[in-house]
């Protein structure tokens, strides 16, 4: 759970802006943003939400797109979802359309994963990655940083030659990033 490193973010944003929880899966962040945003919104891709167990406000479909109008948030929360979208402009290409101008991004996506959530699984991300990829698609990156320290890293690697997966060391530096639409 990211919950602390994402209320670090919120101060940037209007408490009485709306969010959309874009990859909302279980919804584990829906009760903090909640709390903190005005509105909520919760957004999933109907294919891969059927296994989580918390259906979404709306879904998104095949490419990418959600039912909603542009300029619909002034924040949009995507977290560890992006490594699950096989064409991942389109989906900052919609993301970038519901969001007002100036409106922000905050995500963060896993370095080193085992396969989850498959066959919906198709990438990871270094920190140059996600950089151009963000400036490609027009973004100013506020924030692009890792998460995570090097006891984790190695624990993880520890838990993976002895095959013993110890829950909490399963995520090895993941990245998070908070973006502006310019
Ligand atoms: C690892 S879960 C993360 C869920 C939640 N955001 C979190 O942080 O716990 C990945 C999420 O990505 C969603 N997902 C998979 N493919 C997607 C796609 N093409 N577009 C949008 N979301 C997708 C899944 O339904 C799932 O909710």
């Amino acid at each position: 759970m990211k919950s602390n490193l994402f209320i670090k973010y919120f101060e940037l944003i209007d408490k009485r802006a709306s969010v959309l929880d874009y990859g909302s899966g279980d919804g584990p962040y829906k009760n903090m943003l909640k709390a903190y945003f005005k509105e909520y919104t919760s957004a999933d891709y109907q294919v891969t939400n059927q296994h989580h167990s918390i259906r979404p406000d709306i879904f998104i479909d095949d490419n990418q797109q959600v039912n909603v109008d542009d300029q619909t948030f002034t924040c949009v929360v995507i977290s560890e979802v992006l490594e699950h979208i096989y064409k991942p402009h389109n989906a900052l290409n919609e993301i970038k359309r519901v969001l007002v101008p100036g409106g922000y991004v905050i995500g963060t996506v896993p370095f080193f994963m085992w396969e989850h959530e498959k066959p919906y699984d198709f990438h990871r991300y270094t920190y140059f990655g996600l950089k151009r990829m963000f400036k490609d698609n027009g973004f100013e990156i506020i924030k692009l940083d890792y998460v995570g320290d090097t006891i984790g890293v190695s624990a993880y690697c520890f838990s993976k030659v002895f095959s013993v997966f110890i829950k909490p060391f399963r995520k090895i530096k993941p990245l998070h990033f908070v973006l502006k639409l310019i």
